[in-house]
């Protein structure tokens, strides 16, 4: 048997073949076509070597170990997955189809992150425009989906996953409270303790007015869905989206801003609310 020596670096050799391959785009069509039969030929032969190899380490408890060290070198890694003796594992093959959609969800203002893969479904987080419910969102999402599907044949399914809350609080200016001589005769009415509407809650008051919390942010909005007026009381309050969704057709609000976010321009009406001493005060008159 020949001495062995240190082969060159991945990138040198990736390189060559690099080189190897123009030369070989280059040649007149009949020395192509015998160039490509030989390179065939030569990786039919190491493809063969190499999965008796594998095969045999395999099967003996004493090679196993160095076998799994080996499958962790670059060069190895790279030559076993080329010839299809070793297939890249899903949450790599996920991050790439992700890798290949994010040019297009930036572009958009959005973005992906994959958080695992368990049992053939892909769990990610959506970002800026990727998440919420307006008709770019939901498009943005199928583009997510489709790519993971397409690309993963591990993967069979796709979870979103709620992102993780940013901790935020009542803004001062609700707090501070101009405290007025008849804040009833000004059209303030107090509608609830500000404990009395938690994290998450949609809270109806007498009918026509409407508090949402979202991370302890409380925002006020007249009962009436922008659509056909209808009320708002078993509206969704998505927390984690920062969403309001209307029972009745599904119209999909910013909860903190009541911005539409399925028809653009459109908008609840808020209404201005304070905090004072506890108390949650909304002015619904003049
Ligand atoms: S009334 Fe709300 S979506 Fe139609």
């Amino acid at each position: 048997m020949t001495d062995l020596q240190e082969g060159a670096d991945l990138e040198t050799l990736a390189r060559r073949v690099d080189d190897a391959l123009a030369a070989v785009a280059g040649l007149d069509p009949a020395a192509r076509t015998a160039a490509e039969e030989l390179r065939a030929a030569l990786e039919e032969i190491h493809r063969a070597g190499l999965v008796t190899i594998v095969t045999r380490m395999r099967a003996d408890d004493a090679a196993r170990p160095l076998l799994f060290d080996l499958v962790d070198d670059p060069v190895v890694r790279m030559l076993l997955t080329l010839h299809g003796i070793i297939r890249p594992d899903p949450v790599t093959l996920a991050e790439r189809a992700l890798a290949a959609v994010r040019p297009q969800l930036h572009s958009h203002g959005g973005d992906v992150t994959l958080d695992r893969v368990a049992d053939g479904v892909a769990f990610v987080r959506l970002e800026g425009a990727c998440n919420g419910c307006s008709m770019s969102s939901v498009t943005l999402r199928e583009l997510v989906e489709s790519a993971l599907l397409q690309a993963v044949p591990a993967i069979s399914a796709v979870e979103v996953l709620p992102n993780e809350p940013t901790p935020t609080i009542i803004p001062i200016e609700s707090v501070s409270f101009r405290r007025a001589a008849d804040p009833e005769a000004e059209g303030w009415v107090r509608v609830a303790r500000a404990d009395a509407v938690p994290v998450g809650e949609v809270s109806v008051h007498g009918s026509d007015v409407l508090v949402v919390n979202v991370d302890q942010r409380l925002s006020a909005y007249r009962n009436e869905c922008a659509h056909e007026a209808l009320p708002l009381d078993n509206a969704v309050l998505d927390v984690s989206a920062g969403t309001l969704t209307c029972p009745w057709h599904g119209f999909c609000y910013d909860a903190s801003s009541g911005e539409c976010l399925s028809a653009p321009g459109v908008q609840l009406e808020q209404l201005p609310l304070r905090v004072e001493d506890g108390d949650v005060w909304v002015r619904v008159g003049p």
